[in-house]
C-alpha cells in the first residue's frame, strides 16, 4: 500500500487542498493530512478544529487520516514510516520555496522524497486570503468547503 503524507497549516482547509488530496488519492492508496502544530504561530482555529474541518471536508474518506504532529516533517515522516511527502504547486512563485524545502527535507531524511501535483483550480487561493476575506465579510463560500464556511461564520459572529 502506497502511502503519502500531506502536511500544512490548514487554518483553515481550502477547495484547493481538499482538490490536491483527491488528485493525491489518484496516486496514492492513503493520505496522512498532517496539520503542523506550532505554537508560536497566531491561528484562527485549533489544530483540534482544523482537523475536524479536514476529515468532514473529505466526507470522512477512510484512505484518508487526519493527524498533527509537532517538529520536522522529515521526522514525522520516519517516524509515520512514510516515504513520500505530497505537495501542490499552484504556481511559479511557489516553484523556489517548494525547491528549497524538497532539498532539505532530502539531506533531513534520506529515505523520503517530495512529490508535486499540479493544482488545477483553486491556485490562486490561500489560507491567509481566506481568512482577510472572510473577516472583511467577503462571501468565502465558493472557495471552502461547507463546514469551513459555517465555522468561518460562527468564529466572526455572523
Ligand atoms: N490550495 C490552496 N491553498 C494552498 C495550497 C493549495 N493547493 N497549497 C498551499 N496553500 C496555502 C496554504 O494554506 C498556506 O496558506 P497560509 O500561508 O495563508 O496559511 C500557504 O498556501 C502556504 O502553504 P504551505 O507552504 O503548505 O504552508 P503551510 O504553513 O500550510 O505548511 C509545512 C508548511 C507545514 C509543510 C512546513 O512548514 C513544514 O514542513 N513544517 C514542519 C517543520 C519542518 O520540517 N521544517 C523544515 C522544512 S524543510
Amino acid at each position: 500500500m502506497t502511502t503519502a503524507i500531506y502536511a500544512g497549516s490548514f487554518d483553515p482547509i481550502t477547495k484547493g487542498h481538499v482538490s490536491i488530496i483527491r488528485s493525491g488519492l489518484v496516486a496514492f492508496d492513503r493520505i496522512i493530512v498532517a496539520v503542523v502544530i506550532n505554537p508560536n504561530k497566531k491561528s484562527l482555529f485549533t489544530v483540534d478544529e482544523r482537523r475536524e474541518m479536514i476529515k468532514a471536508s473529505l466526507d470522512a474518506d477512510p484512505r484518508v487520516e487526519v493527524d498533527g504532529f509537532e517538529g520536522l516533517l522529515a521526522d514525522y515522516a520516519r517516524k509515520q514510516n512514510v516515504r513520500v511527502v505530497l505537495r501542490g504547486l499552484r504556481g511559479v512563485a511557489d516553484f523556489e520555496y517548494e525547491l528549497q524545502m524538497a532539498n532539505m527535507n532530502r539531506n533531513l531524511n534520506t529515505e523520503m522524497e517530495t512529490v508535486f501535483i499540479m493544482a488545477n483550480d483553486y491556485f490562486y487561493v490561500s489560507s491567509s486570503l481566506v481568512k482577510e476575506a472572510a473577516i472583511l465579510g467577503g462571501d468565502v463560500s465558493s472557495v471552502v468547503p461547507e463546514i469551513v464556511a459555517k465555522k468561518l461564520r460562527e468564529r466572526l459572529g455572523r
